[in-house]
């Protein structure tokens, strides 16, 4: 079974003074904490013993939020990372919680959205290759940038490049077969002084072994860095759940979807936090079905 590792670390130091006592991840994207949409997105891969990382300071807001997982038929668990020393790091961090298994990795302040993006997620069973999503950005050169040729197959992948050869980020979300613990124990930090993600993709490239999933532009991939990119993000979840009264990054709804939860337990969590527009979601979506 599939693991997953949600990162949420950082200093979140983009967004000062915003995020000087608050984990940036904790931070309202509209109506729910950032978190939510990348935890959703494990979720509707079917990932359901997840890993969540942070910092220290951090990690009893994270768990005074989440507990253990277990309302949303989850099991979270929580490690720290303490100095910024890169994404891939979160799979020595991570070792012992993998195992034996291949593992999800999705970066907490990415946020994913369009239609058949679970089925997508769902399709990619196979533990051997690793698998990155890729999507067309204006400025790729802020991201990692994959250069793929006509039959999708990756051919460069490189981080932040000054020159980037394809305008395709590659975004926030990775599967990865159990061997990514090996290889990220091979890593030396880049210059920025990280363990870059990107390098653990060239070594699955070079290998043969990455496929490249593009999102392509029925999908809206996010991310809240900045303060810009925030409410940009608050926005576009605002527009499309005002609009469709459906939320996106509903946990609870996901989880009961999903058959994880019953719906008197449902209807318990929507009680629980009646009053806001979100408790009253829930409650609305538990009476339709009953
Ligand atoms: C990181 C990765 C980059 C990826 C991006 C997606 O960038 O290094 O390859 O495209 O996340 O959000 P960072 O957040 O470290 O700037």
């Amino acid at each position: 079974m599939r693991k997953g590792i949600v990162l949420a670390g950082g200093t979140g130091s983009r967004l000062f003074p915003a995020t000087s006592i608050v984990n940036k991840h904790l931070l309202p994207v509209y109506d729910k904490p950032m978190i939510y949409y990348s935890l959703s997105v494990l979720m509707l891969a079917g990932i359901r013993d997840i890993l969540l990382i942070s910092s220290q300071r951090d990690i009893a807001q994270f768990q005074a939020l989440l507990r253990d997982g277990r309302h949303l038929g989850l099991s979270i668990s929580y490690a720290s990372q303490e100095q910024p020393r890169g994404i891939a790091e979160a799979f020595t961090i991570g070792a012992d919680f993998i195992g034996e298994d291949s593992v999800a990795l999705i970066l907490g302040d990415n946020i994913f959205f369009g239609a058949g993006l679970s089925g997508k997620l769902r399709d990619h069973t196979d533990d051997r290759d690793a698998v990155v999503f890729s999507y067309r950005v204006k400025d790729p050169s802020r991201y990692g940038v994959v250069e793929i040729d006509a039959q999708g197959r990756a051919l460069s992948i490189e981080e932040k490049p000054a020159h980037p050869k394809s305008n395709l980020a590659v975004t926030g979300l990775y599967f990865y077969p159990n061997d990514v613990i090996k290889i990220a124990r091979t890593l030396t930090p880049s210059a920025r002084g990280e363990l870059e993600i990107t390098d653990v993709n060239r070594i699955y490239m070079d290998a043969g072994r990455l496929n490249v999933e593009a999102l392509s532009r029925g999908y809206a991939w996010l991310d809240a860095g900045t303060e810009a990119a925030l409410l940009e993000a608050a926005n576009f979840v605002a527009a499309i759940q005002t609009r469709q009264d459906f939320k996106i990054g509903c946990l609870e709804e996901i989880a009961w979807r999903m058959g994880w939860i019953e719906l008197d337990h449902l209807i318990q969590l929507g009680r629980q936090i009646k009053g806001s527009a979100y408790g009253e979601y829930i409650t609305a979506l538990a009476e339709e079905a009953q």
